[in-house]
């Protein structure tokens, strides 16, 4: 196989990539000319769609004022207009936001907070964080560590800290053989277990993703699951973490998922979305319970990033929920979500594949088996995801998919997540290709 040319480290290094030269709306453009569809907006990234001149000229403005400065010497308006507007759209339970460059470093803020809250509330013993298997928070190595992503984590256990992890929210393969309705929430049960087992006075918080990302691929949890979870937080003094990375911001139908759930977190953690896809940015949000007794205590929160609180990512992100406001788009998130929902449903539940489409808002899952009834995975050797990624982007599609939802071991997940703008016409499009790509894939492998 030939080795890519350019000096970019690329993820597969013998695959020629499509070369893309511009976007507009739900499509990207390749300088050969070709028209692909966002299908997945990248890595469930771009809310807004491409293409729009507006969030360009918040950027060029704001950079024209002001490009950079430091959080740890000044401030300024925008971003406290920006982290006001965060506020506001939760309601003003997240009272305080701190702002970062992405979602890991948004994970790795949280995870500093976590543990300066409990110092400065004298609970110095709280240091452990239980989250979840087949969880994802980030890539660097605090959010790696709280992160059950067993397929991303392969190879740097090595360099993670060892942090319980209890069974996910998963009803179509749920760890306790039970039935969606017809549980007693054992997936809830197992945090209050795991922190008597490590000693409430020793756990400092629960980090979990209210509706699944890639890992498990828009699998969400059963009716009582948070309220439960909330329960066990509050009874022994646990803060509850919402990473709101992928679903927050409209792409769950919503500002924010936990709002599907009925509970607020005591910190939720963001990302994506929150630029709309225009610029890098990712944000903690704390509520008052979190930041009064650091208050109290006259404390410090000194840990950062050079490009924490920048003003340019300030003013995209401030611009990105004025526009999702204007253009009703997270009405439009969950309306064009139930569409496309509907019709993956209609037209791929008949596949001998197709086992579980689940989802809500533009965060679509789609989970591939071999045997619809027995739920058995397809090997894992013939990388069936891949084939579709694939499959798809031949057909000028780009989707997202994951393998090793079934415990890290196989499984076959998809995601179909278009940009917000996306049209009822369109969707139409992305399940005709869908379709045919997964009839080739399936006559391919003797499905
Ligand atoms: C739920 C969740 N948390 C955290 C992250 C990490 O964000 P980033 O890739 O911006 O570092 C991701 C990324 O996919 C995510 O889906």
């Amino acid at each position: 196989m030939r080795r890519e040319e350019s000096n970019v480290l690329s993820l597969d290094f013998f695959r020629e990539y499509p070369c893309i030269s511009h976007g507009k709306g739900i499509y990207m453009y390749t300088e050969d000319g070709r028209e692909i569809i966002d299908g997945a907006s990248g890595p469930v990234l771009m809310s807004l769609g491409h293409g729009i001149t507006e969030m360009g000229d918040v950027m060029k403005a704001q950079s024209d004022k002001l490009a950079y400065c430091h959080r740890d010497d000044v401030i300024t308006s925008v971003l406290k207009e920006s982290c006001k507007k965060i506020s506001e759209l939760s309601g003003g339970h997240l009272s305080r936001i701190f702002q970062v460059a992405g979602g890991s470093e948004a994970t790795e803020i949280a995870i500093k907070l976590i543990r300066k809250h409990q110092i400065y509330k004298g609970c110095q013993g709280k240091y452990k964080i239980i989250s979840r298997w087949q969880s994802y928070h980030g890539i660097s190595n605090g959010a790696l560590s709280i992160s059950g992503f067993s397929k991303r984590r392969a190879g740097y256990e090595p360099y993670m800290t060892d942090f319980s992890k209890i069974p996910p929210a998963y009803c179509y393969r749920c760890w306790f053989g039970k039935e969606p309705g017809k549980c007693n929430l054992e997936c809830a049960q197992a945090l209050e277990d795991t922190i008597l087992c490590e000693g409430p006075e020793n756990v400092a918080a629960f980090v979990a993703e209210p509706i699944s990302g890639m890992s498990l691929c828009a699998a969400e949890p059963a009716e009582g699951y948070f309220k439960k979870i909330r329960e066990i937080c509050d009874k022994y003094d646990v803060l509850l973490v919402l990473d709101e990375v992928m679903t927050g911001m409209g792409r769950s139908g919503k500002y924010f998922a936990s709002e599907y759930f009925g509970i607020k977190p005591d910190m939720a953690i963001m990302g994506k979305a929150v630029s709309g896809g225009y610029f890098p940015l990712g944000a903690v949000g704390i509520s008052e319970k979190v930041y009064k007794p650091m208050v109290d205590a006259k404390g410090t929160f000194p840990p950062g990033y050079s490009w924490s609180g920048n003003p340019l990512g300030a003013a995209v992100s401030l611009k990105a929920m004025e526009y999702l406001e204007k253009y009703n788009l997270v009405e439009r998130s969950a309306k064009m979500g139930a569409y496309l929902r509907k019709r993956l449903e209609e037209v791929l539940y008949p596949h001998p594949t197709v086992g579980d489409i689940r989802g809500r808002g533009l965060m679509i899952g789609i989970e591939l088996v071999k045997d619809k009834e027995t739920k058995e995975c397809i090997d894992p050797s013939v990388d069936y995801t891949g084939q579709m990624m694939m499959g798809a982007l031949e057909k000028d599609m780009l989707i997202e998919g994951s393998s090793g939802c079934n415990k890290g071991q196989s499984g076959n997940t998809l995601m179909i997540s278009p940009p917000f703008v996306v049209t009822e016409e369109q969707i139409d499009v992305i399940v005709e290709r869908l379709e045919a790509v997964l009839t080739e894939v399936e006559k391919r492998n003797g499905f």
